[in-house]
Parts: structure tokens; C-alpha cells; sequence
């Protein structure tokens, strides 16, 4: 089965107009492989102005924009929230739901990151799905239960076969941000299960995922990570900010 690649962006609360600029010109001067999407993602205000740089430069068509979050709710009074249909008006492909930071800093349970997916789904958006243990939870040997527990309220939700429009980053919540990897050989295996776990509800579906690794990947290490058979890019904060770092991330996709 071969999947794209995609290497993702995630800027979090960084960035601004000069970065978005800075970023286009870098990437207008690499060529990515044919098998290979990049999506890129700011915050919020600068979406429009990231897709109307893109599409003045010279760039690949297998660049994308992305938001960090949406809302589950299609709109009402639901104040600093930005709904998936504000989001396709501004172009926006993709859009990150369950990231670890929303879910430990403004409490997302597993049941609204799937109402998310659903949302982003229906708007024709699609969700980047985040999921990842604890540094204790993997101590203690629950890293598959938790996964598990935050697959299965999406797969309940939407159905198994809306996931050929899903794609997943599996981000050690430890390994974020932290300079600590997860080894390529932890990564996979862990990658394995969560295929594994979506092949027990339909294996056609759970082949064409695209599973993406996050956490303090870097141009050092992330050949090696995406050389796993079921790595197929990765999910990159503080390295995407960077304009060489990230154009090698992106090269070293396949
Ligand atoms: O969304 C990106 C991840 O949180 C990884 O961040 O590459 O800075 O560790 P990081």
C-alpha cells in the first residue's frame, strides 16, 4: 500500500507575517517529491495571508494551509471560537484537532475532539487527528490503552470508513517540545499498533491512514523516523519554524 507522505507544520503560538513570508520563498526554492504534501499551519491570522503568498510564489501544488483548531460548533455564541465553514472561506485545507496541548490546557476530552473530526469532516476539511501518551502513562505501560481510548470516540462518532479522510499524528506528549525523540524503532511499533487497532474495524481503511509521527523531530532525525514502514511524515513544531530546518524535513518525506 503506498500512502502520501505529508510533513505538517504546526507553528503554535509563533509566527508572524515575516515568517509566513520567509517560509514561502524557502520552500519555493526546494522540490519536494511527487508523493509528498506539506501543509502549514499558523495561527489563525495569518491563514489568508499564507494562502495568498502561496499562491503568488512559485510553489509546488502539494503545499497546504492549515489551521491549528476549529470548533465543533457550526456557529452561535461561542465566543473566540472559529467555525470549519470561516475556515473553508479562507481556503484552508487541513485542520489539527486533539493536539496535547488542547487537550491539557484547555481540557479537550476525547468526545469533543471527536465532535471536531466530525465537524471538519463534514465541512470537507481534513481533521489531523492528535494522540499520545504521557511520560507516565507509558512508564506504566498503559500507552496502548490510552491511544486506544482516544481512537475510539472518533470511530464511534464518524465510522471507520470516514477515516480514509483522517489523518493521524501519533505525539508522545513527552517527546514534545523536549528534544527527546521517541526512537524510530518505539515510534513504529507504536505507529503498528494504532494501525493494527484501526485494521480490527476494517483493513482497507486502516492501510490507506496516513499515520504521522510529532515530537522534537528535527533535519537530524527525521530520516530515519520516516524510513519506518508505518511512518508516513510527521507533525513538526519548533523545527518548522525554522526555514532550513524544515525545507530538509520536508525533503527527507517520501
Ligand atoms: O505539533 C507539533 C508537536 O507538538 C511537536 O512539537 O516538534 O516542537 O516537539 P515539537
Amino acid at each position: 500500500m503506498t500512502r502520501r507522505a505529508i510533513v505538517a507544520a504546526n507553528w503554535k503560538m509563533n509566527g508572524n507575517s515575516a515568517l509566513v513570508n520567509t517560509m514561502v520563498t524557502g520552500l519555493s526554492d526546494i522540490k519536494l517529491a511527487e508523493n509528498v504534501d506539506v501543509v502549514i499551519c499558523p495561527s489563525f491570522p495569518y491563514l489568508s495571508e499564507l494562502k495568498s503568498e502561496l499562491s503568488k510564489a512559485n510553489v509546488a501544488t502539494n503545499l497546504f494551509v492549515g489551521s491549528q483548531n476549529v470548533s465543533e460548533h457550526d456557529s452561535g455564541a461561542f465566543t473566540g471560537e472559529v467555525s470549519t465553514n470561516m475556515l473553508k472561506e479562507l481556503s484552508v485545507n487541513y485542520v489539527i484537532v486533539g493536539h496535547s496541548e488542547r487537550r491539557s490546557l484547555y481540557k479537550e476530552t476525547s468526545t469533543q475532539v471527536a465532535h471536531k473530526v466530525n465537524a471538519a469532516l463534514n465541512a470537507g476539511l481534513t481533521p489531523i487527528l492528535c494522540i499520545g501518551e504521557s511520560e507516565s502513562e507509558r512508564a506504566t505501560e498503559q500507552t496502548e490503552t490510552v491511544l486506544a481510548s482516544q481512537l475510539q470516540p472518533v470511530i464511534d462518532e464518524v465510522g471507520i470508513e470516514k477515516f480514509v479522510d483522517v489523518v493521524i499524528a501519533y505525539e508522545p506528549v513527552w517527546a514534545i517540545g523536549t528534544g527527546k525523540t521517541a526512537s524510530s524503532e518505539m515510534a513504529q511499533e507504536t505507529h503498528q499498533f494504532i494501525r493494527q487497532f484501526l485494521a480490527q474495524n476494517n483493513e482497507l481503511v486502516a492501510a490507506k491512514v496516513p499515520l504521522l509521527y510529532g515530537g522534537s523531530v528535527n533535519a537530524t532525525n527525521c530520516e530515519e523516523l520516516f524510513a519506518q514502514a508505518d511512518i508516513d511524515g510527521g507533525l513538526i513544531g519548533g523545527a518548522s519554524l525554522k526555514v532550513e530546518q524544515f525545507s530538509s524535513i520536508c525533503l527527507a518525506a517520501k
